[in-house]
């Protein structure tokens, strides 16, 4: 079976994109990263996808005249090399509706928030600033507005008394790396269905009764 086509765009260090490298290679992921992009020459996450001998390409917003001609070359990149999924890690520019529309629910981001509050970015010290006793991570599909989309899954963590936004942004980037993952598989699997606003998780095929087989399938 051919396995799940992903496209990793990212701007930074590139753990997230790590982490989903990872548990491919432990085999809990079943998909494949086609092409890493980035947007910036000197991002560490280009290395770490050397390194797995994944293709990683330089696309640099600033070597284009306008977001339309950028996205282009992403979108002209992306299908050559037969994307499925996008998946947005750590990736700093906002994407137009041309781009989105290009991949209909298959382009995934993660946040660092409890979505819808806090989008947007600085978002450690805003909720240091606000002062939850809750903060966490959100993997959500990606629609025009700013971190908007139909939320896939959620982590929680304690936001603690001594906290500054690294510690907290620590402990929320650990539940990034477990939670992106397992996103993806969910959407490998084919067990994620839009309704709206809300995306709803089909139950494994594991978890049905398989102590005997009827034909046709007993549902209740
Ligand atoms: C993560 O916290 C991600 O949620 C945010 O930027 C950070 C990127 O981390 N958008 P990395 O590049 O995956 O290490």
């Amino acid at each position: 079976m051919s396995q799940l086509k992903l496209g990793v765009l990212i701007s930074g260090g590139g753990s997230n994109f790590q982490s989903i490298v990872d548990h491919i290679e432990d085999g809990s992921l079943p998909a494949e990263v086609a092409v890493v992009i980035s947007n910036e020459p000197e991002a560490g996450g280009l290395n770490r996808a050397k390194k797995h001998g994944i293709d990683a390409l330089v696309v640099n917003h600033r070597d284009y005249p306008s977001r339309e001609a950028f996205e282009e070359k992403l979108i002209e990149i992306l299908k050559s090399y037969n994307v499925e999924l996008v998946v947005l890690a750590g990736f700093m520019r906002l994407l137009s509706p041309k781009l989105i529309e290009t991949f209909p629910h298959r382009i995934m981001n993660i946040h660092p928030a409890l979505l819808p509050s806090f989008p947007g970015t600085h978002v450690w010290q805003d909720q240091l600033d606000h002062g939850v006793k809750f903060a966490g991570c959100t993997v959500h599909f990606v629609d025009p507005g700013m971190d908007t989309g139909p939320i896939i899954i959620q982590a929680v963590v304690p936001v603690l008394d001594d906290d500054d936004a690294d510690t907290l942004a620590q402990r929320i980037l650990k539940q990034e790396h477990r939670t992106y993952p397992m996103a993806i598989k969910l959407f490998a699997q084919g067990r994620l269905e839009i309704e709206g606003r809300r995306v709803k998780i089909r139950p494994a095929e594991h978890e049905q009764d398989q102590s005997c087989l009827t034909n046709p399938l007993v549902d209740f």
